[in-house]
């Protein structure tokens, strides 16, 4: 048995995503399961070392998580030193959206395989350049696109892989939850600030649609136009040094899908939402023969002889209780951590060359959706979505 060390610069992993979940729960969680192993000769260990500006966070955060399995953490603010250094064969970035063009250059130049967060830009035309940027040097290269490992998801999929829906005709995505503002002291705001400033790459537009883009193409089918309406419902929040700001962009969006194959989607995204559903995140799939709701881990059929006759009286509490006619879908597999799914994906593309196809390419359709749907609020109107 051989074990392979994979050189991955994590870059920007000091921040909220970067260190839960890309390195805590995927690139130590691999590495205490003892590495990825691909045959009984072969085990891919990945060996990272953190990338970013300020030392002291990165030192913090390395010593904070280095254990026996792990070893000593490595960490620089030289990124230039580490993209020369031919140990490493895999960029990733989850800084700002907004640094994301500039790294993945230098990645790029450096000749790495390149991943990174999403979104991979604000317009389609720049995260369709860095997408040929690195098909042009040849490069492999992909973006996260995690909703599609999460269990719930996964139970919808095959739900429809075994035919429970009959035709499909709707889909109703209910996302969010409430952020504090920051003003009540022990309500701390739980988001960075630049969510809510335009010119910081904020806004839940930008953020949000690019995931509906690939659950959409994934699950139901290309879309062909949208509406989109955005609002920004709070106007003033406190930054992370305790100071007002004023937030610019859109906080919700409530949008509509309209797909080739005839079926709708509407997805109402906020961050102003109180709770009172089965998760953050639920998808409702209704079809002739039966319908589910998903939640980010448990997923809920009711087929059409399950189906109960509900009658419209308001006089009287209903005689039905809504909840009862609805199975849960049991684990049929195990289901490890979403993100972590993809990263061993993408290391065994990056060094087996087994197939990964969740690249900048698929990103800037994401992208391009977010864009779109910016352009149906400010123009008040549906826009068709046009083949990228
Ligand atoms: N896949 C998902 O579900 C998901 C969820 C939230 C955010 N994101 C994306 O992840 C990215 C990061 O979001 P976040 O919520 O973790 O934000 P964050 O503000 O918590 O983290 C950003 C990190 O980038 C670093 N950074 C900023 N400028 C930098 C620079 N010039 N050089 C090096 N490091 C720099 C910051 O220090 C910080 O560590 C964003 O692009 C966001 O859209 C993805």
């Amino acid at each position: 048995m051989s074990i392979q060390k994979i050189g991955i610069i994590l870059n920007g992993v000091t921040g909220r995503m970067g260190t839960n979940q890309h390195l805590v729960r995927s690139i130590l969680g691999i590495m205490r399961q003892g590495g990825i192993t691909v045959s009984d000769e072969l085990t891919l260990m990945p060996d990272p070392i953190l990338t970013g500006r300020n030392e002291n966070k990165l030192k913090a955060l390395a010593t904070a998580h280095e254990c026996a399995k792990t070893g000593p953490i490595k960490y620089t603010t030289d990124l230039g030193k580490v993209l020369a250094d031919q140990h490493y064969q895999i960029f990733f970035d989850s800084s700002g959206t907004l640094q994301r063009a500039g790294f993945v250059e230098q990645a790029v130049k450096a000749g790495k395989a390149i991943y990174c967060e999403k979104p991979t830009a604000i317009e389609t035309k720049e995260a369709l350049r860095l997408a040929e940027l690195c098909e042009k040097a040849g490069l492999k290269n992909g973006v996260v696109q995690d909703k599609l490992w999460l269990p719930g998801l996964r139970k919808l999929q095959m739900l429809k892989e075994q035919g429970f829906f009959g035709k499909i005709l709707s889909v109703r995505g209910e996302f969010g939850y409430w952020v504090f503002t920051g003003h009540v002291h022990d309500q701390p705001a739980q988001r960075p600030s630049w969510n809510y400033r335009k010119n910081d790459g904020g806004g839940i537009i930008v953020d949000m649609l690019c995931h509906w883009r690939y659950v959409i193409d994934n699950l139901f089918g290309e879309v062909k136009s949208l509406s989109c309406l955005g609002a920004t419902h709070i106007p003033e929040r406190i930054d992370e040094a305790g100071k007002p700001y004023a937030c610019d962009t859109d906080d919700s969006a409530y949008a509509t899908f309209e797909l080739h194959n005839g079926i709708v989607c509407h997805f109402n995204s906020s961050w102003n939402v109180r709770v009172r559903r089965d998760d953050l995140l639920t998808l409702q799939v209704d079809g002739t023969h039966g319908s589910a709701v998903a939640g980010l881990r448990k997923c809920w059929a009711q087929g059409a002889s399950a189906t109960p006759k509900p009658t419209w009286n308001p006089d009287i509490d209903s005689p039905i209780n809504h909840f009862d006619h609805w199975l849960e879908v049991p684990d049929s597999t195990s289901y490890d951590n979403a993100f972590k799914i993809q990263w061993e994906l993408f290391i065994k593309h990056v060094v087996l060359g087994t197939p990964f196809r969740w690249s900048l390419r698929e990103g800037a359709k994401g992208v391009q959706l977010a864009e779109l749907g910016l352009k149906s609020w400010a123009e008040r109107r549906w826009i068709d979505v046009p083949g990228l």
